[in-house]
């Protein structure tokens, strides 16, 4: 029977590593949306296409290799112009220069339609029984989830918490860059998709002063009700 788990929120909001230890319990398959938008950002910059170039990009959406798997705990990424010049590229992924570079992708409409597309074919890939997790899967991509939720955190928390991410991954970023970075992220995201507000039907985590553990419980509590 069909369980899939929508999981939106902002930047920082841990929406990931929930959503993989959720799936991970439940023995669901996962995936990170988000990832797919960083491989795209990530292969236009490895391959001299302007990420403001709209047909460029959404030509490349359309043609570019992209696959994910879990090992277990750990979300990983290979991507490439096709399969046979496609990399491991989990780390690189999450370097402030791809994060950067993400929204102009995020916001080409042509890309976001094939994104898209090619989401909802992995949800049915393993007969609807999937944690994914992004910015418009309760939206847009899976309106149809069994459990739609949006996981928020307050700006101070998402920001400390985005910023000891990067610090344990060996970026030399200051609070105050991390800060700017997110923020101009999100305020870009959000003239394509809206994640800061819950749509109807949808509920709501403040995950503020809640640990790891106190968030996936919630979300567990939420599955069984
Ligand atoms: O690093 P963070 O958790 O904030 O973001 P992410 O989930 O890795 O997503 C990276 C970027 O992909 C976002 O900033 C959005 O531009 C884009 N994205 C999107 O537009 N729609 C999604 N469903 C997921 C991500």
């Amino acid at each position: 029977k069909s369980l899939v788990i929508a999981i939106d929120g902002p930047s920082g909001s841990g929406k990931s590593s929930v959503a993989r230890e959720t799936a991970h319990r439940l023995g669901l398959a996962y995936q990170d949306t988000g990832a797919m938008y960083r491989a795209l950002a990530l292969v236009c910059l490895e391959n001299g296409v302007e990420v403001h170039n709209q047909a460029a990009v959404e030509a490349l959406a359309k043609r570019f290799y992209f696959e994910q798997w879990f090992d277990p705990g750990v979300g990983m990424v290979a991507a490439g112009l096709d399969q046979e010049r496609a990399l491991d590229v989990t780390d690189e992924i999450r370097e402030p220069r791809v994060s950067e570079a993400v929204s102009a992708v995020a916001t080409n409409l042509g890309a976001r339609t094939e994104l898209i597309r090619r989401q909802r074919a992995a949800i049915e890939s393993v007969r609807s029984r999937m944690v994914v997790e992004g910015r418009d899967i309760t939206t847009v991509v899976a309106p149809q989830a069994e459990v739609r939720l949006l996981l928020t955190a307050s700006e101070a928390a998402r920001l400390a918490r985005r910023g000891a991410q990067l610090a344990a991954s060996g970026e030399s970023q200051t609070a105050e860059q991390v800060a700017a970075q997110v923020l101009a992220r999100d305020a870009k995201d959000a003239t394509v998709v809206e994640f800061q507000r819950a749509a109807d039907g949808v509920v709501t985590i403040d995950s503020s002063d809640l640990d790891f553990e106190q968030t996936v419980q919630a979300v567990l509590r939420l599955v069984r009700e």
